[in-house]
């Protein structure tokens, strides 16, 4: 007898589901993006101006997500692995997805755990919960960088997540404002069959055909698991024309 395929769950995750873990979110009103000037920490132009501003800056947020734990909102989507075929794209640099216990997380913006060479983008090392200072090389002699995907840069992954996202049979965005592009792009991409849940604290953009549920992750994402795991849907069914 042949094996029953596993219904797919892809989840496209952003800063609010690492928020109640204490690690702070970027367009929220006390946000990074207040605290911080953008094009200064996490474009390619605020590097070549001022390197040791931007190694600071990714050494503290590697810091407090070493000492961060993953949420019951990670705990739920790594749960969810014993029924499901479960996909996470993350935007997110931690890596509380993982330690929750998920196996397959794809990183659209790079990992906070690792460093690249600034000549050589494919000459990527693991440096755990280490800073990274001036003067650390990489092979090639020039100096290390967070592997981190800035503004203006490309992102990683993208094809791999498209095609998991074109796949799924559910499909929940949590904590994204959906406003960095290509990654908000890919909301819209889930067949019109998919069950689609949008969950964050404030939601301005609904997407189409989405069941939106504003709240915290942790309150939200274990309920919505608990519905799919009783074969429950969250939204209409949806049929293609
Ligand atoms: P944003 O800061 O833009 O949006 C955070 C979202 O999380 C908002 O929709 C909030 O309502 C929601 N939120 C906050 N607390 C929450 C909670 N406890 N439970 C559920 N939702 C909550 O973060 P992102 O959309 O992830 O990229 O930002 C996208 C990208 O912009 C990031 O990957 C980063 C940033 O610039 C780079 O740095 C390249």
């Amino acid at each position: 007898m042949g094996q029953v395929e596993k219904t797919k769950v892809v989840v496209l995750s952003g800063a609010g589901i690492s928020a109640e873990s204490g690690l702070g979110t970027f367009r929220d009103s006390g946000g990074l993006w207040e605290k911080y000037d953008l094009r200064t920490v996490a474009t390619p132009e605020g590097w070549a101006r001022n390197p040791e501003l931007v190694l600071e800056f990714y050494n503290a947020r590697r810091q407090q997500a070493a000492a961060a734990e993953p949420n019951l909102a990670h705990r739920a989507l790594a749960r969810l692995q014993e029924h499901f075929e479960v996909v996470i794209v993350t935007q997110n640099v931690d890596d509380l997805h993982e330690r929750a216990g998920s196996t397959q997380v794809i990183h659209l913006h790079g990992k906070l755990r690792e460093a690249k060479s600034s000549v050589e983008p494919i000459e990527v090392r693991d440096i755990g919960d280490r800073d990274i200072l001036i003067g650390d090389l990489c092979k090639h002699g020039s100096q290390l960088r967070p592997n981190i995907v800035w503004f203006g840069e490309m992102i990683e992954n993208f094809d791999l997540a498209k095609k998991h996202v074109r796949e799924a049979g559910h499909f929940l965005v949590v904590g994204t404002s959906l406003q960095v592009f290509p990654a908000a792009g890919l909301a819209t991409l889930s067949p019109n069959t998919a069950d689609k849940v949008l969950v964050a604290l404030d939601i301005d953009l609904e997407p189409r055909g989405f069941s939106i549920r504003e709240g915290k992750a942790t309150q939200e994402v274990p309920a919505i698991i608990d519905t799919w795991l009783a074969g429950k849907r969250l939204s209409g069914p949806r049929y293609s024309v």
